[in-house]
């Protein structure tokens, strides 16, 4: 399980920034979906889970929400607040969603289809498979 934060290239002049993302150099699998959270209260509380097989790049392209990664025996906490900084998750990682800001807007690049098989989705499920998976 793997996790990075990667800050890609802007570009800044007085009109505004630009980012942009291309496959294999930034982004480094195959795209098969893109999704979005929005409209996300404060107090929501997202993902509790985990994937099986799913490489994804977090971005909070507008406002910022925190991440919290469990390794188990540590979390890692991660502060998305930019749209040229992204979190890339590959492998079996817990994720948190939370502190969402009023205009948030998380999007999602994953290198498969949606699959409810690729997730786990209890926490004592999770800790068993991490724990044999290190073995
Ligand atoms: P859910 O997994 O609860 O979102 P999160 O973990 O980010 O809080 O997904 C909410 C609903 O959306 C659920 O019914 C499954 C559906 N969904 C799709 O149909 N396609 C997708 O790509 C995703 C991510 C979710």
């Amino acid at each position: 399980m793997v996790y990075k934060i990667v800050n890609f290239k802007n570009f800044i002049d007085k009109r505004g920034s630009l980012v942009s993302l291309e496959c294999d150099k930034d982004i480094p699998f195959n795209v098969k979906r893109i999704y979005s959270l929005y409209n996300l209260r404060n107090e929501a509380e997202r993902g509790f889970h985990a994937h099986i097989n799913l490489k994804q790049l977090l971005i909070c392209v507008s406002g910022n929400c925190l991440i919290t990664l469990d390794f188990v025996k540590y979390r890692k906490e991660i502060i998305l607040d930019n749209p040229s900084k992204g979190l890339l998750l590959n492998g079996l990682i817990w994720r948190e969603i939370k502190n969402f800001s009023p205009n948030c807007v998380l999007t999602v690049i994953a290198s498969d289809f949606y699959d409810e098989k690729d997730y786990i989705r209890s926490y004592d499920e999770y800790v068993a498979k991490f724990n044999l998976d290190a073995i």
